[in-house]
This record gives C-alpha cells, structure tokens and sequence, in this order.
C-alpha cells in the first residue's frame, strides 16, 4: 500500500466498443458520469476498419453539454470510441488540456494522477517527443507509443496487439502513480485496453459489444452484470472479446462477474427537478433499506450483523474507537462519537482523513479504526485506512459503494443502502451513514449493557418520522429562498445538533456559495457573535434534549442582538416559537434519532436557498462527488 502523496483526478471515463453507433452511448454515459467532474469533456471514434481516417477526436472546454452541442455532425457511423468528463489537476481546463490524448497511435483517456511524470516527460522531451498539453495523461499516452515503436523495430515479426500489450506494461512499469485508463490503438480496430492501479474501472458484456466506465453508474441502465477489473489484470475488449490478460504471467482469464442490484430508474431524475431534491426524498426508503434485516428479531435485542461472531469480537475487544473521514461523512463521524461515547462508552476521537495520517496517531491494542464513506474512494479516507491498516488495528468502513476500495480493504464492512448518489452534495448517503452509525452504537452499547430503548424505538420509526418532515418539504424550501440575499449564514447547536450545524453550513455553502459557518452554540459567545446584527441569519437548532435551555439561553443573546433566527426544534413548542422568527417543529423523537431527522430541513433550507439564486444545485460550481484528490 502506497503512503505517499496521493493524487488522482476525479475524472469520468466511458467507453464502447460493438454494433451500434459508439457517440450516443458514450454521450449518455458521460451525462451519467458528469458529477465526477465537469470541467471539460471529449471522446475519440474510430470504426473496425484499418485506416487511420476513419478516426475522429472532439474535445470542448465546459460541461459535456458543450461536446455533446460540438459533436452533432460527427461519429454517425463509428462504432468504437472512449470518452471523458474531467476535473482539472494538471493543466488548466481548456480544450488542449480535455481528454482523450493522442499520441501517434494510441489515443488514451485517464482519471488519476501520474506522479513522476514530470521526470518522464523531460526524457522524453530530450529525445524529441513533441508534447501539445500540459497534462499527465499526456505523457502516458506517450510513453506507451514510444514504447510501442521501439518494440515493433527491434522485433519486426511482432503483431501490432502483442507490440501494444509489451508497451503497456513498459509504460507501467515506469509510471508512478495511482489511475485508470483506457485506450485505443488506432492500427487495432475496434478494440478497447484498460487498466487499472488504484482507481475503478468497470466493464459489462453487452449483447452487442462492450461497455466500459469508471464507475457503474454508466453502466447499470444497460446491463447490471459488471465486472470490477482487479489491478495487476488488462482488460482487453472487442465485439466478440471479453477477456482480461494477467501483466506478470500472460495468462488470459474471463473476468469474473457480478451482479448489481442497482437498477436504472434509481440513477435518473424520475420527475424530480434535479437529482439532489430526488436523493432527499428518497430518505425514508434509504433508512428503512439500510436498517432491513438489522433490527433485532428476538428478545436478545441483537442487532444482525453479516459475520456476526466477527463483530462481536471487534467490539467486545475495542478499547479506543478512531472515526475518520471527509466532507459530509466527517460530520456523521462527529455525531457518531456523541453515540458510541454515550452507549459504548468507548473513547472515541473523530478525524479529518487528511489531518489523521500525519498526526502519528496511538495505536495499540483495542484500538479500532472506522472509516466513512459515501464513494468508498476518497483519497485521503483510503490513506488513513491503509495505515491503521498497516498498524496492525482492527478496522471497519461505512460505506454505501460495496465494490468500493474501501469497502474491501476494510476489516469489516458496514454497508449503507443510499444507492447511487448522483448530486454533488450529499443527502441521502449522509442519513444513511447515521442511520447505521446509531444502530451499530446502540447494539455496542448492548453489548456492554447499555441500553437506550428510546432511541431504539426512534430508530425503527425513523423513516415514518421523515416522510412527515418531507410533507412540510415546500415550507422550508420557501424559507431557505429568503435567505438568498444573506451575505453570511450561521448555523448553531449543542450536543449532537453541533455536528449537523456544521452538516447544515455545508450544504448551504455547498449549493449557494454564500459563506456559511456551523458553531457550537456554546462557543458563539467566544468570537462568531461579533457577526451577529439584524442583517444575519442563525440557523439554530434546539430539539427539546438535554442541551434545551442553554441553547434557548444562547437564542435569548442572538435576538438581544437583532439576529434574525431560523430555528428548528420539537413540534409544539411555543416557547422556542416565540424567540425566533421562523420556527420549523420536527415530531419529537429520541436522542439518537433526533440528528437524523434535524438534517432534513437543514438540506431543504440549502436547496430552496440555491433555487432562488439559480445555482447549479446538482453540480455546484468547483465541487466533484467523488474526491481522490489529496
Ligand atoms: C466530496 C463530496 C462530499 C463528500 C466528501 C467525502 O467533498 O462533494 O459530498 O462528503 O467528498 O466523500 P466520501 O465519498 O468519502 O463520503
């Protein structure tokens, strides 16, 4: 496992190769693959016929709107072609700098970082190879045609597929870094290359050829059996080919599949007006899918566990529980720690992944490791679990993609069942990840006889709970609209609510860009009040727990100031109702539940706010879904 600095791109890959017409597929792949990154988009045709001139390349700065628009007029007959959405690391996005790269014969697209490649572009430069972007990619695709032509005049009886593969794996052998390609030879009609070294690439049998992408998402409205090359593996597809070559050995495998059950209608709109207002109304199915089969069955009151023993000996030894993870998952983190050090009563630290893996964190035994993650591909998650991995610590993930790295690098894996996350801000995966990091709580805290019947009952009721919160949806969008001339939003909570104040914030400058900061509502008097005036807004969160009337006392200093208050606490209460502007009541829950629910409204407030301002909501500007980028 590979500690140092990690850098990949967050790019989308797509490509075909079979009967039909190649553009429209690859086209409806990249829309599907577009969250990954939207700065620039291209793709490269050609047909199985050997001539170079039946080979076209379009690439356009901009979203993949702007090549589908550019490329109208050409790739009417072609049947073969790769694509790619990307987000910029080496090399501004402009058209040179998109994806595919031509060199010579080879035509390649990417995601992930090469990271010696500056090293090998200066040889190659000093040998006269021409460069025309200021990419990394580049520079692979380079390496694989100087390699290729080298090998073809010192062995002339080569054939151009054996000449290819030899260059591969030189170019492999030479490059640094962690990615995905896939590329084309132009003198090998109609036949696609692949590998993969730490980044996903996916591909599917089609009744008339091959489909391949970086992620299933483009896949699954075609085909739901996948299979996820392994590294070390070269995928080698044509209409009628469908096979994996080993890079040490040469021997030639079929590769294995598996079935998803991730259908298409769960990655489109479905008449939602973007996908983010679709993923927030899925919650209650979400929760209920990722808690089925959980709650316990018998008196025991044990929650069920794949490889139950296993878990049990996870935790019955578990001395000191490391959380850690990114962006939103880190917020569930911090929420996670109210739980475990309640019930558990473990010592639990909660850590940004990328601060954990160089603050020399303690690890002895009972130590455990948990990461979260919605993609399972987070660069820095992945780093900080392969040290603990490295450690020796026994290590679990929550995570919503089970073919995902860290999914299976994991010691254990808790699974949530959000399904596919298309909007860039997460919602969905995020009450999911709660959802189980409660349950998982609460039957540690059983196992340590702990026991919080209220918050079990509150669990198994949750997605009745949030379906009545949804109904009051176009509310709290209406007042997340007035919000739109804001130039600073704070939000505010104690206790578990801190962690969602923070969660909310997110969101809010996720989708509007209007700064937004989460406190503790404790701290408030320490600095952030300073902003406080009738012009600014405090989300404040105030759920009738054990936290209620020093955060009312701390609501009590906001109005004293003029803040105009947004608070949401327990339906019916008046008390709350009267100190605040707008007032928001969730049904009243349990102290475990009550984060989940307390989000909802949160996402909503964020969503109608960002309407109003006709922002991009599921593709907010800079952001990608999936980070693997350090
Ligand atoms: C990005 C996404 C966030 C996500 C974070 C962590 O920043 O935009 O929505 O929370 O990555 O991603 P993960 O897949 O590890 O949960």
């Amino acid at each position: 496992m590979h500690y140092g600095t990690l850098f990949l791109t967050m790019c989308g890959i797509v490509g075909y190769t079979g009967k039909q017409q190649a553009k429209p597929i690859l086209l409806e792949g990249l829309k599907r693959l577009e969250y990954r990154g939207y700065d620039s988009a291209g793709l490269a045709l050609s047909s199985p016929s050997p001539t170079i001139q039946n080979f076209v390349i379009q690439r356009n700065a901009g979203p993949v709107q702007g090549l589908i628009d550019a490329s109208t007029k050409i790739g009417l007959s072609e049947t073969t072609g790769i694509a790619h959405t990307r987000w910029a690391t080496h090399g501004v996005p402009n058209e040179t700098n998109a994806h595919p790269h031509r060199a010579g014969n080879i035509v390649l697209v990417h995601n992930g970082i090469i990271e010696n490649y500056a090293q090998i572009k200066e040889k190659l430069q000093h040998i006269g190879v021409q460069f025309s972007s200021q990419t990394d990619t580049e520079v692979f695709a380079q390496l694989i045609e100087f390699h290729r032509v080298q090998i073809l005049k010192s062995d002339t009886t080569l054939n151009e597929e054996d000449a290819v593969l030899r260059a591969l794996k030189k170019a492999m052998s030479e490059v640094d870094g962690h990615y995905a390609i896939l590329f084309m030879a132009l003198t090998i009609p109609g036949k696609l290359f692949g590998v993969q070294n730490g980044a996903p690439l996916v591909a599917s049998k089609l009744k008339d050829g091959c489909l391949i992408a970086s992620d299933i998402q483009a896949i699954i409205p075609y085909h739901n059996e996948v299979c996820f090359l392994p590294k070390g593996e070269i995928l080698i597809v044509d209409e009628n080919h469908f096979e994996t070559r080993n890079l040490k050995t040469d021997k030639v495998s079929v590769p294995k599949i598996e079935r998803m059950d991730w259908t298409a209608d769960k990655v489109e709109k479905n008449g939602f007006e973007t996908f983010m207002l679709k993923e927030i109304f899925q919650q209650p199915l979400v929760v209920a899918d990722t808690l089925s089969g959980r709650l316990p069955s018998d008196e025991s009151g044990a929650f069920i566990w794949d490889h139950f023993k296993a878990h049990e000996v996870l935790w019955k030894n578990a001395k000191r529980l490391y959380l850690v993870a990114c962006g939103t998952s880190y917020h569930a983190a911090m929420t996670a720690k109210y739980f475990f050090e309640k019930w558990a009563r473990i010592d639990c630290q909660v850590d940004i992944a990328s601060e954990f893996r160089y603050r020399h964190p303690v690890f002895e035994t009972g130590t455990v490791v948990g990461v979260i993650s919605q993609s399972g591909e987070t660069a820095d998650t992945l780093a900080a679990l392969a040290l603990a991995n490295q450690a020796g610590v026994s290590t679990f993930s929550i995570c919503n993609v089970p073919s995902s790295t860290i999914s299976r690098e994991s010691g254990f894996h808790y699974p949530t069942m959000a399904g596919p996350e298309i909007g860039v801000a997460s919602t969905k995966a995020f009450t999911a990840q709660l959802t189980i990091l409660c349950a998982l709580a609460l039957d540690v805290g059983r196992l340590r006889g702990n026991d919080d019947l209220a918050s079990f009952q509150a669990l198994a009721r949750l997605p009745h709970d949030i379906d009545r919160i949804l109904k009051q949806s176009e509310t709290f969008i209406q007042i997340g609209a007035k919000l739109k001339d804001q130039k600073i939003i704070l939000f505010v909570g104690r206790g578990t609510m801190y962690p969602i104040a923070l969660e909310g914030a997110l969101k809010m400058k996720e989708l509007t860009y209007i700064p937004s900061e989460g406190f503790a509502a404790g701290e408030l008097k320490h600095g952030p009040i300073a902003y406080i005036d009738p012009n600014v807004t405090i989300v404040t969160l105030a759920p009738r727990d054990e936290c209620y009337a020093k955060t009312i006392s701390n609501l009590e200093e906001i109005r004293a100031r003029g803040g105009h208050i947004v608070a949401i606490g327990t339906e019916g209460d008046e008390e709350i109702k009267k100190i605040s502007h707008e007032f928001i009541g969730l049904p009243a829950s349990a102290w475990g539940t009550m984060p989940i629910l307390s989000v909802i409204p949160l996402q909503l407030l964020a969503y109608g706010c960002a309407k109003a301002l006709g922002r991009n909501i599921d593709k907010p500007r800079n952001l990608a879904k999936s980070v693997t980028v350090e």
